[in-house]
């Protein structure tokens, strides 16, 4: 039997596939809908100190096997998942996705975490390119260094961060070295790809901010493949990678574990196709180890030193 087992900080899961945040993971509906998937976990719909409403509609679009959102934040609010989350057996395997909209919202949103006894990870979202005149956190080093000190000083959880793309060398070793001054325990490559513009028929494809959005799907995959080979290459053994971007079959999840991927999450095609997906790139997945003659991820991940 093949082995698709993988480990990120101190928990083990049974396969590397869940979803990306804001990805059928905002209501409780959704979140069940995971929950009752073959995806090895799951993480929450980014979780803010009060719930947003998010940006006018329409506000998704998507084209081909990619897609273009400006969803800006719409979610419950961090009560409703911290409550969600109270009553998942499996909470300790959870990621919770939070950020902060405000400067002082951090410290607010880490004390309700703290009192709420949730076992899980946390992922801070550094990375939305959909709140109106807010940029892009992770894009700003010295903010990005600060909430970092403030979230590594007040938790005790095992924490990573979802990064947006980076395109340039320097950038990738100036964000590494910022990174590895931290304990943190994964690092999530990538968020959509900024402020990019789709047209459909004659006018942009989606309302907010004059139509432009966060890229995902097919048409990301090489820039988030990119960034996840290149933290790997640059941060500490023991900060996980966790892929994201452009995975449409089990062969896109297979070159994000050869880049470097831990885990691989799903985006786009989630919302596509549903959590039936997981199933189908289990296999798909499979299949194309059995092609290189693996049996096992472990084995596979071996593999990294020749690419
Ligand atoms: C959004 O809600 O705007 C998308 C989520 C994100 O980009 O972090």
């Amino acid at each position: 039997m093949t082995n698709i087992s993988t480990t990120i900080g101190k928990v083990n899961f049974d396969n590397c596939l869940m979803n990306a945040a804001g990805i059928l993971c905002m209501s409780q509906a959704e979140l069940d809908s995971l929950k009752d998937s073959q995806a090895a976990t799951f993480v929450t719909k980014t979780a803010t100190l009060q719930a947003r409403p998010g940006n006018p509609e329409p506000r998704y679009y998507a084209f081909g096997d990619s897609s273009i959102n400006s969803m800006g934040l719409p979610n419950l609010g961090i009560d409703f998942y911290l409550d969600y989350l109270k009553h998942d057996a499996r909470q300790a395997q959870r990621f919770l996705s939070i950020a902060p909209i405000q400067p002082d919202d951090l410290p607010q949103l880490i004390e309700k975490i703290n009192q709420s006894h949730y076992q899980g990870m946390i992922e801070l979202n550094l990375s939305c390119p959909n709140i109106p005149g807010k940029p892009q956190t992770a894009y700003d080093f010295e903010q990005t260094a600060s909430l970092l000190d403030q979230i590594f000083s007040l938790s005790e959880h095992a924490i990573g961060v979802k990064l947006p793309p980076f395109f340039d060398l320097v950038h990738f070793d100036q964000m590494a070295d910022l990174l590895n001054r931290y304990p943190l325990t994964f690092v999530t490559c990538i968020n959509s790809l900024g402020n990019g513009l789709v047209i459909n028929e004659l006018s942009v494809a989606i309302k907010p901010k004059q139509g432009f959005g966060g890229l995902g799907g097919s048409i990301v995959k090489p820039t988030a493949l990119a960034n996840v080979h290149a933290f790997r290459q640059r941060l500490k053994d023991e900060i996980h990678v966790i892929g994201a971007g452009g995975v449409i079959t089990g062969r896109d999840v297979f070159e994000h574990i050869l880049c470097g991927a831990d885990m691989v999450q799903i985006g786009s095609q989630l919302l596509k196709e549903g959590p039936e997906i997981f199933p189908r790139l289990q296999t798909e997945l499979i299949e194309e180890m059995h092609r290189y003659g693996y049996q096992s991820l472990a084995d596979f991940r071996n593999q990294l030193k020749y690419i």
